[in-house]
Order: C-alpha cells, then structure tokens, then sequence
C-alpha cells in the first residue's frame, strides 16, 4: 500500500477501511461521497484570516442539520474579541497550532431554551433526567459535523477540540455560558497549509453490522488494522514515553495508543460540571 491515499471513490473506501463496501457508483452525489471517503482534519493553517462573515454564513449551514424533535438545542458561539482569544488559548500552552488557528468556535448544547418556553407557555418541563442533557449533546455534536463538512467544501479547514472541556468551567465562565448550556467542543478553523492527511479506519467488518450486532474475530481486525494503519500513518510519538508503565514498543500501533490514553483519568471532574449546570444525570 502506497502511503498516498488514491482518488477514485471505491479506491478512497479501500484506502480508508482496508477494503470497500459492497459497492454501488451512484448516478448522483458521487463528488459529496468521494469528499467524504477522503476528508480528514486539519491542524496547520496558513497565516491568512477567515472573513467573520464567511463563519456566520458556515454557521448558519451547520445550524441547518436535522435537530432531534426540532429542539435547536445546539447554539454556536463564534469568538471575535482578541483578548477572549488569548484567555482560551492560554488555557492551552502545549498546543500552540490551535493559537495559531485564524479562528476558533465553540459548539454549546443548549436545554436551558426549551425549559424557558416551559415557562413562557406554562407547561411543567418534567423530563429532568440524563435525555435532557444527552439530547442537546447529540443536537451539538450534529452541527459540528455538519460544520466541518459545510467549512471543507468551501476550501477551509478546521479540527474539533474536545479539549475545551479539560477546562469546562473556565470556558463556560469565560463565555457567559447560563445553566443548562455548555461547551460540547471547540472548532480550530483556517485556510488549510497542504492537503492533509486522510486516517484510515477500522475495517467496515468491526463497525458496520447487518441485523444483528456481531464483535467476531474482532481482536483480529484490530491487530490487522494497527499494522495496516501503521504501514500508511505511524504515530510520530508514543504517548506517556519515559513513564513507568509506558516501554517504547515497535511497532507503536492505533490501538496501544488508545489504551494508554485510557489508562489515566480524564475529565473525571466533567460530570460534576454538568451537574453544577443544572442537569440531572440519572
Ligand atoms: C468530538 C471531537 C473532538 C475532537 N477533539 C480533538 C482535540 O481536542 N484535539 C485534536 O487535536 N483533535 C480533536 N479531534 C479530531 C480527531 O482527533 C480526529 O477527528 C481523528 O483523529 C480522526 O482524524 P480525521 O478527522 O483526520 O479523520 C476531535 C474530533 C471530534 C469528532
């Protein structure tokens, strides 16, 4: 396998999962599916601003997305002021591309809106349990997607960034965020420097199921795709290297490095930031 992801869309599926779908060329949309097969996200930008009207109108794409029960529990905050800027990424010194980001948004779930036209039209809200805050999560996570796809197809770049919440409270604070919103993810965003690298995925065998949900042979596809991932995207570093616990291995594989990122607690606090958001979580 050549390390160059190939054009043709059957080929860009086979390059992602090892091997293609059952294939089918359709007669229409074939240019959406092979942007698809081969998008990937992007961490370096060229030093070139992204009109704010350019984001609004981004934004408005992404906010178009399917929206569970039409709740519009997703609400997009852009951030504009210099100093807001510096204060997120300083919360962030280690990842200096994302300062380097022309632009930068935050994806907030939303469920205060819909308890507020309880009020307004005097209906009792009483769904206070874990859906409330899982619904407006998924409602978030759509209209990101929705947004890396609407900023890639006009040329752009952009990479999610979960690690807002390693600072939820803070970030909150820093934006205003009322109870019942908070940050879902942030959004590095620019006009891309190189093409980027698309990343292979598990074979379609592990994550696609006809029926009836099946894990077999599934240790044996992830042994096969740490090698074949290996092959075309070796880690550049081993996380936790020099600790106690974390050897230097060869190869260094996909599934090794989630497991050590796993291995330590991370955002154990984040539930007791939900809570403190007013959400019940049971
Ligand atoms: C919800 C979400 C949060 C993410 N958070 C981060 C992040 O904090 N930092 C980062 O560098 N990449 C982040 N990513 C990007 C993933 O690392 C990336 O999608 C994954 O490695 C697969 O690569 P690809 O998008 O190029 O296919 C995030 C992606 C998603 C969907």
């Amino acid at each position: 396998m050549t390390s160059e992801p190939p054009k043709s869309l059957a080929d860009q599926f086979t390059y992602r999962f090892g091997a293609p779908p059952a294939f089918h060329e359709p007669t229409s949309g074939n240019d959406t599916l092979a942007y698809l097969a081969g998008r990937c996200s992007h961490r370096k930008y060229l030093d070139r601003p992204v009109e704010a009207a350019l984001i609004e109108t981004l934004s408005a794409a992404a906010l178009s997305a399917p929206t569970k029960s039409d709740l519009q529990q997703c609400d997009v905050v852009i951030i504009e002021d210099p100093s807001l800027r510096k204060n997120i990424n300083d919360l962030f010194p280690e990842d200096l591309w994302m300062a380097k980001a022309p632009a930068f948004l935050i994806f907030c779930g939303n469920n205060r809106r819909q308890r507020q036209v309880h009020q307004w039209r005097g209906h009792p809200f009483v769904n206070d349990h874990l859906d409330a805050f899982f619904n407006a999560s998924v409602d978030a996570a759509i209209v990101l997607a929705t947004f890396t796809i609407a900023a890639d197809r006009v040329g752009l770049g952009c990479c999610p960034i979960s690690q807002v919440r390693n600072h939820a409270a803070t970030i909150s604070d820093l934006l205003g965020l009322p109870e019942r919103v908070f940050p879902v993810a942030g959004m590095t965003l620019g006009w891309p420097a190189g093409d980027g690298k698309v990343s292979p995925r598990l074979p379609l065998g592990v994550t696609l199921h006809k029926d009836r949900f099946s894990e077999q042979g599934l240790e044996g596809h992830v042994d096969a795709y740490d090698a074949r991932r290996h092959t075309v995207q070796p880690y550049a570093n081993q996380r936790f290297a020099g600790e106690q616990g974390y050897e230097t291995v060869t190869p260094y594989t996909w599934s090794e490095d989630k497991a050590r990122q796993y291995s330590k607690p991370e955002r154990a606090d984040f539930g007791a930031f939900i809570r403190s958001k007013g959400f019940k979580l049971d």
